[in-house]
């Protein structure tokens, strides 16, 4: 199966699976499995807008940073920026968190309330470099604007 054929599939699983839920916490764990599942990249969760500060969310893999502040590493930034960041590779990006040495690349998409405001944002972690392109950004900005509704 192609990526984008993979894609596809996960987006067309994660609205069944998101249909009439409205509890987000529910929402951003079934969202982060489905996709870390699918897909098999090294940590793939969420970061939650709280008081300011991106606070940790419902993730899949090993243990992560649980607070990251505003304009700060990738999360932070892309929370700042308020776009997609592709980071094809980590020890490139000024003030990268390394919430793991084994972590080579990412891509952060922020989650927007209806309103437009960042409520989370979706980080995806790879262990190789260069994992990230635009059929993820496409895909993953499309998964996050299904979110929107619950939000
Ligand atoms: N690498 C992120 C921190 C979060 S962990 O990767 C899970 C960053 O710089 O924002």
């Amino acid at each position: 199966m192609t990526k984008n054929e993979q894609y596809r599939l996960l987006t067309e699983q994660i609205k069944a699976l998101i249909a009439g839920e409205t509890d987000q916490v529910a929402v951003m764990a079934n969202v982060c499995a489905a996709i870390h599942e699918t897909m098999g990249f090294f940590w793939t969760g969420f970061y939650r807008v709280v008081d300011g500060e991106l606070v940790l969310g419902p993730f899949q893999g090993p243990v992560a940073c649980m607070h990251i502040p505003y304009g700060r590493g990738v999360c932070g930034t892309a929370w700042q920026q308020h776009r997609t960041l592709v980071v094809p590779d980590v020890e490139q990006f000024p003030g990268h968190i390394a919430c793991s040495s084994l972590s080579r690349s990412e891509i952060v998409v922020p989650v927007c309330a209806a309103g437009g405001d960042v409520v989370a944002v979706l980080d995806i972690d790879s262990k190789q470099l260069a994992t990230f392109d635009d059929t993820d950004r496409e895909y993953l900005e499309g998964i996050c604007q299904l979110l929107s509704g619950c939000f």
